[in-house]
């Protein structure tokens, strides 16, 4: 272990405090975590844990899930970065986008937002009576909202939402892109945002792979844009891709469609061979997730310490009563 890495564990120890890091962070961070997970499980067990202060290294919706869900706790974040597809939707576009469904005449609607938004947008979602899904659990929540025999809005992840409404056979359109008619005649609206980073996959990619090794298993994450998600052979959550890829034969190439710091630490080389490659030629890195250095959790950890607290995650309260109803209806339904 590092020394700074030593110096943080003594911290946390002092503080008695837990460290908690998305499957997206460095290396040097994950190593230290006390756990790592994807968006869910992170909300769900930093939430649960009996530790009073969180350390959240991620992204700054993932911080407010924490607050949200348990505000008597302390949640600090080494960096609050904001992911580049929470930061497309505010609730000022989310009103925007509700006035303009009601201009086309649609006003009876569910309103589903992932979990890579800001609290304004989820306490909008929840005063609505909608409520949140992960990657990891949008299945069961879309065959939960169909149920409700109403139009789906769902925001801001436009291919989380086509890619869903295609596996569950529903029509889809995407708000201010597609044509009004296209749109009533949808089941499942969409926001028009999207995933910097899983926007770089290409059906191209795909190509390239099953042309060099005809064999290879193709797995991507779907914030990827259908016509990938269309080629894959398995479409998953972060940790779904994780038991994935590790439940293969070593031997068995395949080829992930996500972060390429998860993609990296997935499986060792097997036989001196590296079987498991970033379904891309550039390199998928979420620069928010990566902006968290060693230093930044040292630096804010001593910081608390010595009572000059900063970037800790605070809500305001109305904010907080309604973006908590919309994460417990999905918490219940996971
Ligand atoms: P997970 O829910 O799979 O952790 O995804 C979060 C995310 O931001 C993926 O880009
Ligand atoms: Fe946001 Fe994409 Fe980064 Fe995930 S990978 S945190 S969706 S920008």
């Amino acid at each position: 272990m590092r020394e700074i890495q030593k110096e943080i564990r003594q911290l946390l120890d002092d503080l008695d405090a837990q460290l908690v890091a998305h499957f997206y962070q460095k290396d040097e961070i994950v190593e230290i975590a006390d756990f790592s997970g994807d968006s869910l499980e992170l909300a769900k067990k930093a939430s649960q844990s009996d530790k009073n202060l969180i350390v959240f290294c991620g992204v700054g919706f993932m911080g407010q899930s924490v607050k949200i869900l348990a505000p008597h706790k302390d949640v600090i974040m080494p960096k609050v970065a904001c992911c580049s597809m929470a930061r497309m939707v505010s609730s000022g576009y989310y009103d925007a986008s509700v006035a303009l469904l009601q201009k086309y005449g649609i006003t009876d609607i569910l309103p589903i937002t992932y979990i890579n938004s800001n609290a304004d947008v989820k306490a909008k979602v929840g005063k609505m009576g909608g409520l949140v899904c992960t990657s990891s659990n949008a299945n069961k929540i879309f065959a939960f909202a169909q149920k409700a025999g109403k139009k789906i809005f769902f925001l801001p992840d436009r291919c989380l939402g086509e890619n869903l409404a295609r596996s569950a056979g529903l029509k889809s359109a995407v708000l201010g892109v597609d044509s009004q008619e296209k749109v009533l005649r949808a089941d499942v609206i969409c926001y028009n945002g999207f995933c910097s980073v899983h926007q770089l996959f290409m059906p191209a990619d795909v190509a390239f792979f099953r042309q060099k090794y005809p064999d290879i298993l193709i797995a991507v994450h779907p914030e990827c844009r259908p016509d990938v998600v269309e080629l894959a052979d398995f479409v998953g959550s972060t940790s779904q891709i994780i038991t994935y890829v590790r439940s293969l034969p070593p031997s068995q190439k395949v080829a992930v469609g996500t972060e390429f710091n998860l993609v990296n630490r997935l499986r060792p080389p097997y036989e001196g061979k590296q079987n498991t490659f970033v379904l891309s030629a550039s390199i998928p890195e979420c620069p928010t997730m990566n902006e968290t250095t060693l230093k930044d959790v040292f630096e804010v950890l001593k910081a608390y310490k010595n009572h000059r607290p900063y970037n800790q995650i605070n809500i305001d309260a109305t904010t907080a009563v309604f973006a908590k109803e919309a994460l417990n209806k999905m918490l219940e339904l996971s």
